[in-house]
């Protein structure tokens, strides 16, 4: 199950999509796409190489739907990739190897059958942005180099980057999520993408989310503490339990950058209302062997020590011999945790809606 906007941090298995023959499902009022119709803040992700896909779970092409190279984003969404997609789905048929995963797949609403296909419309709410194809660890179910196969380029260059927010600024463009499948902190520039981002957006939210072990880095930090929320994604309480997903990760790194983020902004977070910024936000992805109550107590001890605003469990997307079926019948998650969009969190210092992505 993919979960659903607005904030979806999500992951598919890459064999899950290999399978990728479109299942013709017959809806018989036809379907439409949340993502290319404007209705989603998430999921249209400009990627490294400045093509486009219409999900963040691209990893066979499938989703491409033009390139910022040789067109605007409008043109993007007034293209002919995404009226055949529409027109596809409005025959209840799935044109990717991602629909039938993803959340932005609709039904078209009782009375508008056998209309004409709705028009794609550049995304208002939120939009993703791919810095970089790479990334430092080799997780467990991420095929890097069908990956990095796909794109002609693997960082996502300044000079494109200045291109591509003044194509942002005059969508209005109300989020940006910066991050795709690669590493965002693995570039070299970080900090001067956030700071043209912010130059040109400046009052978009920039939301993150990284593996934590570049945060070491000062030029990373500073990047860091100009965004307005930054999830760690972090899958287990120690070295053990970490790199049985994230492979080549480092527990301690992740950890105490995590730590040194919520210590930095105290004193050089940007402020909002009453509120320093960024948001910071422990993603734990949960498999069947980092879910035990053990695990559970431990996370939440470290979250707090640690000074998070939030602690999100995560179902991880996995084979399901490798679920974690505790993230649905675990006592002191289910009833002390909050079930949200995203998964189940543990909220230590209350954060305004506003700043909710
Ligand atoms: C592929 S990562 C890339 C961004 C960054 N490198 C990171 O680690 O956060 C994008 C998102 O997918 C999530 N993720 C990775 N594997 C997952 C899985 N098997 N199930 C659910 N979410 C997963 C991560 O927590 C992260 O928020």
């Amino acid at each position: 199950m993919w979960l659903r906007p607005p904030v979806v941090l999500g992951f598919r298995l890459l064999h899950d999509m290999r399978g990728g023959s479109s299942p013709k499902t017959g809806s018989s009022r036809g379907y439409y796409c949340r993502a290319l119709t404007g209705e989603s803040n998430y999921n249209i992700c400009i990627n490294c190489d400045l093509t486009v896909s219409c999900n963040c779970q691209d990893f066979d092409g499938s989703g491409l739907i033009g390139s910022l190279k040789g067109q605007t984003l409008a043109e993007v969404f007034a293209g002919p990739v995404v009226r055949r997609f529409l027109e596809t789905l409005g025959r209840g048929e799935l044109p990717t190897s991602t629909c039938s995963r993803c959340p932005e797949l609709a039904v078209i609403p009782e009375g508008e059958e056998r209309a004409e296909p709705r028009a794609g419309k550049v995304p208002k709410l939120g939009i993703m942005i791919e810095n970089t194809a790479h990334c430092n660890l080799r997780c467990h179910l991420c095929d890097r180099q069908l990956l990095l196969g796909l794109r002609d380029a693997k960082f996502l260059s300044l000079a494109h980057l200045e291109r591509v927010a003044p194509m942002l600024a005059s969508a209005q463009i109300e989020s940006v999520y910066y991050f795709n499948l690669g590493e965002p902190f693995l570039s070299p520039t970080i900090l001067d993408e956030i700071k043209t981002l912010r130059a040109h957006l400046p009052h978009t939210r920039i939301i993150t989310s990284t593996n934590g072990a570049l945060l070491t880095r000062e030029d990373a930090m500073q990047a860091a503490l100009l965004m307005d929320r930054v999830y760690f994604s972090i899958a287990g309480v120690d070295q053990d339990t970490l790199q049985r997903y994230q492979k080549r990760g480092d527990f301690e790194a992740a950890y105490k950058s995590m730590r040194e983020l919520v210590r930095r902004r105290a004193e050089e977070g940007r402020r909002i209302g009453g509120v320093r910024l960024p948001i910071v936000e422990w993603k734990y992805v949960m498999f069947n062997w980092n879910d035990s109550r053990r695990h559970i107590e431990e996370a939440i001890r470290l979250a707090k020590a640690a000074g998070v605003d939030r602690l999100l469990f995560a179902p991880g997307h996995a084979p399901t011999r490798e679920m974690s079926l505790r993230y649905f019948s675990d006592r002191l998650l289910n009833l002390q945790g909050e079930l949200t969009d995203e998964g189940i969190a543990f909220d230590f210092n209350p954060v305004p809606d506003e700043l909710r992505a």
